[in-house]
C-alpha cells in the first residue's frame, strides 16, 4: 500500500489550525477552516524556545506530568517536542484525532514544504535510524494524503523524541518512528507555525499505523489520562494576536492537574461505531441534546450525534440548522460562501455580538454551557482580511447537511477552552470539568478590537 487508507487518513485529520472543519472520512478537499495563514501576516518574532539542557536525566512517564501549551494565533495549539540526540527543538501541533507524530525535515524548500524550512536534521542526530525497509519499498513509503493539495510525503525513521516539560522535565520516547515530511505539508506560507504534529489520537486499524506516540507514552502510566487546558490569550491592545503564545495552557500526561479544575470530572464514554477489536479509533462521543435560546438541536441525524473532539481545529462544527440559527438573525450578518479549502462561516458587524446567546450542551447527562464569547471573534488573525475592521466572524461552522458519517459536532479550541478536557484511554471516555478560577481567569471576555 503506497498510501494510508482513507480510514487512516480520516484518523490523521487534520483539523490544523486553520483547517477545521475535518472529520471521519471526509473527502478532505472539501475541508478548511476559516483562515488561510497568508491573511494576516504576524508582526512579532516567535518566543525563541527554550533548550532544556538536562532533559535526558530528568525524564519521566510515570507521574502526572505537565507541559506548556503553545497558543498558536488564539487558534490553535502546540506542544514543545525535542527530536533526536542532541535534541532538537520543534513547536508540533497537538492532534487529539490524529495518530500520526511527524515533522519537517531540514531538506524543506519554501517550494516544496509550503514555506515551511528548517525542519529537523536527521544527519545531527546520533540516535536517528532510518526505516530502509519500508523508504526503500519499490512502491516508496507510506505517505498521507489529506486531500489534493494537502498531503505529507516523506521518509519514516526511529529516534528519541521528548516532549518537554515544567522544571526541565521530558517525557520521552526513544526508538519511536515517525515521518520526516520532505514533501507537501499542511499550511501554505506561514512563517510562525509549527513545525509538525503530535499525534495523541487512537491508533487506525487495518492500515498502516505504527505504534502511536500516545501508545508508546502510556505504556509508562499509572493513571492512564492525559488532560488539557487551553488558555486564551489576553486580548491585545492592538488588536494583533501573539503568533505563539507560550503561556497557551496545560497537557498534562499520566493524569490530571488538579489545580486547573474544579469540582467533579464528568466522563462521557467514547463512541464505539468504528471500533475495531473494541478498540476506539477516535476521540469522539454522542451529544445527548443542544439547547440554543431555548430550541432543541441537535440529534438531526436520528442516530444520536456525533462529536469529534479536537484541539487543534480553530472552529468547532454544530448540525447544520444550529449553525444558521446562531447568526442568521443578527443584524446585518452575512453569509460568506464556501471557498477553496474554507467552509461557509458568518461575519457580522462585533457592534451586534450581543445578540448571540450561550449554547447548553448535554453530555453523558450533564449540561455543558458553552458563553456567547465563544462563539465569536474579533481578532484579525483569526478573521479573513476580506472583512472590514469592527466585523466579527462567527467560530461555529456545519458539517453540512446531512452531516457525513452522521458526524453532526466537531467540539475544537472555542469549546474546549471554556472546559477542562481529559481523555481516558481506560475505560475509553472522554471527561470534561469546570475551568478553576484561575485556570478560567480572562478565558471568557474576549476584548473587540478597537
Ligand atoms: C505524495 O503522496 C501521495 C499520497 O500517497 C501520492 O499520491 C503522491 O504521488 C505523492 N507525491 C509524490 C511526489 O511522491
Ligand atoms: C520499519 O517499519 C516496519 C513497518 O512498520 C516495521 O515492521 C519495522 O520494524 C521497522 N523497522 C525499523 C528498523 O524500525
Ligand atoms: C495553497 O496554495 C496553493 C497555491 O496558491 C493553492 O492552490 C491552495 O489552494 C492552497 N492551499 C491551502 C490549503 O491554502
Ligand atoms: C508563498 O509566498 C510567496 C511570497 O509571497 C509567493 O510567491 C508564493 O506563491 C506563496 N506560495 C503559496 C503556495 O502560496
Ligand atoms: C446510522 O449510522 C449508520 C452507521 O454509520 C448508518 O449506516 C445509517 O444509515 C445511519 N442511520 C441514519 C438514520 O442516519
Ligand atoms: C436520536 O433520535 C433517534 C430517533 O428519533 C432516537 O431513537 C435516539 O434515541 C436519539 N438519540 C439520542 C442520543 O438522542
Ligand atoms: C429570527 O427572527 C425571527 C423574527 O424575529 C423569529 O421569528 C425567528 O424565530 C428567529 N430565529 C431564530 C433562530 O432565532
Amino acid at each position: 500500500m503506497s498510501s494510508m487508507s482513507v480510514a487512516t487518513v480520516s484518523a490523521l485529520v487534520l483539523a490544523l489550525a486553520t483547517l477545521a472543519v475535518p472529520t471521519q472520512a471526509v473527502p478532505l478537499s472539501a475541508d478548511g477552516g476559516p483562515v488561510h495563514l497568508e491573511l494576516s501576516a504576524p508582526r512579532r518574532s516567535v518566543p525563541s524556545l527554550q533548550h532544556v539542557a538536562d532533559r535526558r536525566s530528568k525524564r519521566d512517564n510515570t507521574d502526572p506530568f505537565n507541559a506548556n501549551l503553545v497558543n498558536w494565533f488564539d487558534s490553535a495549539y502546540a506542544v514543545n517536542v525535542a527530536f533526536g540526540t542532541p535534541p532538537q527543538d520543534f513547536v508540533l501541533f497537538l492532534e487529539t484525532q490524529s495518530p500520526l507524530t511527524w515533522v519537517y525535515d531540514s531538506s524543506c524548500t519554501p517550494d516544496t514544504c509550503k514555506g515551511q524550512t528548517g525542519g529537523f536534521d536527521t544527519s545531527k542526530s546520533s540516535t536517528y535510524v532510518a526505516n530502509d525497509t519500508l523508504n526503500s519499498r519499490p512502491q516508496g513509503p507510506p505517505s498521507v494524503q489529506l486531500s489534493d493539495d494537502l498531503f505529507l510525503n516523506g521518509t519514516w525513521g526511529s529516534d528519541t523524541v521528548s516532549v518537554d516539560g515544567a522544571e526541565g522535565k521530558s517525557a520521552s520516547v526513544d526508538n519511536f518512528m515517525f515521518m520526516n515530511c520532505k514533501l507537501g505539508g499542511i499550511i501554505n506560507n506561514s512563517t510562525q507555525r509549527p513545525a509538525g504534529g503530535l499525534g495523541l489520537g487512537w491508533p487506525s486499524p487495518g492500515s498502516f499505523s505504527p505504534p502511536t506516540m500516545l501508545s508508546k507514552l502510556a505504556e509508562g502510566w499509572k493513571d492512564k489520562r492525559f488532560a488539557i487546558h487551553l488558555a486564551q490569550q489576553p486580548a491585545p491592545a492592538d488588536g494583533l494576536l501573539e503568533p505563539q503564545d507560550s503561556k497557551g495552557g496545560t497537557l498534562t500526561l499520566g493524569g490530571v492537574n488538579s489545580a486547573l479544575f474544579t469540582g467533579e470530572i464528568d466522563y462521557v464514554p467514547l463512541s464505539t461505531r468504528f471500533a475495531e477489536n473494541g478498540a476506539p479509533t477516535f476521540w469522539e462521543i454522542t451529544v445527548d441534546a443542544a439547547d440554543y435560546g431555548g430550541k432543541q438541536y441537535g440529534n438531526d441525524t436520528g442516530n444520536g450525534t456525533i462529536a469529534s473532539v479536537d484541539a487543534v481545529s480553530t472552529s468547532s462544527s454544530v448540525p447544520d440548522k444550529l449553525f444558521h440559527d446562531v447568526y442568521s438573525n443578527i443584524s446585518d450578518a452575512r453569509l460568506v460562501e464556501a471557498s477553496g479549502d474554507t467552509p461557509q462561516y458568518y461575519t457580522f458587524p462585533c457592534a451586534s455580538s450581543g445578540q448571540v446567546k450561550p449554547l447548553t450542551l448535554t453530555l453523558g447527562g450533564k449540561e455543558i454551557v458553552i458563553p456567547a464569547e465563544a462563539l465569536y471573534t474579533p481578532y484579525e488573525a483569526v478573521l479573513s482580511t476580506k472583512e472590514p475592521a469592527g466585523w466579527c466572524m462567527g467560530l461555529l461552522q456545519t458539517m453540512g447537511e446531512p452531516s457525513f458519517d452522521n458526524v453532526d459536532w466537531l467540539f475544537g479550541v472555542p469549546f474546549l477552552r471554556n472546559l477542562y478536557t481529559v481523555f481516558q484511554l481506560e475505560p475509553p471516555a472522554i471527561g470534561f470539568a469546570k475551568l478553576s478560577a484561575s485556570a478560567s481567569k480572562g478565558s471568557h471576555c474576549r476584548r473587540r478590537r478597537a
